[in-house]
């Protein structure tokens, strides 16, 4: 067998060789195209469990399954050869135990070919994450605003302001002591996230958190103007193509109204016809 191959997957480990470098460049995907689309830049992309909200139309991430995460981490990693692809355990598919965890992440890691998993939640995860990466598992956390306990939360809120600034230092801590590769920081205050990000040893990955982060995620939808339900203070967004597009199908169906639908010969000005 060869192990060598031209163009090596970014891995879990490299990520931590780049603590405190050049900042981390992460953005989700959840099919082929877009994945195509951004595995050159980036150093990770993540099947996040937004998928739900932006492509299915669901009201949370509650609603996505087991089934979804592989069927969207497949199409991600059809799409890429370059950067580490992190996939979500969905919301009830691992909360109940480590042993419940592992059989969600090997499905996962099996069925996808995914380098990692990630699930959200602080100090209480701690041992399911200890348990996941001792059999094999490579493991991002995710702390702070963690949107599968919106109910908990009441609403999508910044997490750890004043006192509760220890809490979420303190679950920081607990998820790397644990084994986690890297910790995703959601819509924590600028300070906290700084601290957090000096307090561990391994990249923290910010959205909605400190420029300080050793990386940012954007939900790319969000970043390239497509999801437009809800837009967070904290995106930028670098291209508006919700409106192109949907410009670009109006002037369709103006087009077939006005019966300018061309038969097969037609080549337009600005096309090869090919
Ligand atoms: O599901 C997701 O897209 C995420 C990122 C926003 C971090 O968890």
């Amino acid at each position: 067998m060869s192990v060598g191959a031209a163009i090596r997957r970014v891995t879990p480990p490299d990520l931590v060789a780049r603590k405190g470098g050049a900042p981390l460049v992460c953005l989700t995907a959840y099919t082929t195209p877009v994945a195509r689309l951004v595995d050159a830049q980036c150093d990770v992309i993540l099947v996040g469990d937004s998928v739900g909200m932006v492509l299915h139309g669901l009201p949370s991430t509650l609603g996505v399954t087991l089934d979804m995460m592989v069927l969207h981490g497949q199409a991600v990693m059809r799409g890429s050869d370059r950067a580490l692809v992190v996939v979500d355990l969905p919301f009830g598919a691992y909360e109940s135990g480590p042993e419940q965890a592992f059989e969600a992440a090997v499905r996962i890691l099996r069925e996808t070919g995914a380098g990692a998993v990630k699930l959200e939640g602080g100090a209480y995860m701690a041992p399911t994450i200890a348990f996941l990466v001792a059999r094999g598992v490579p493991v991002m956390a995710h702390v702070g605003l963690t949107p599968q306990s919106v109910n908990v939360f009441g609403g999508y809120k910044v997490q750890g302001r004043g006192d509760d600034g220890d809490r979420i230092r303190a679950d920081a801590r607990a998820v790397a002591d644990a084994g986690a590769f890297a910790v995703v920081l959601e819509k924590v205050p600028d300070g906290l996230a700084s601290i957090i990000t000096a307090d561990l040893w391994v990249p923290t990955i910010g959205i909605g958190a400190s420029a300080d982060c050793d990386g940012q995620i954007l939900v790319i939808d969000d970043m390239l103007g497509l999801f437009t339900d809800f837009r967070p203070r904290f995106v930028r967004r670098y291209a508006e193509l919700g409106a192109a597009a949907a410009a670009a199908v109006a002037a369709y169906a103006d087009d077939v109204r006005a019966r300018r639908f061309p038969g097969p010969d037609h080549v337009f000005p600005d096309e090869t016809g090919a």
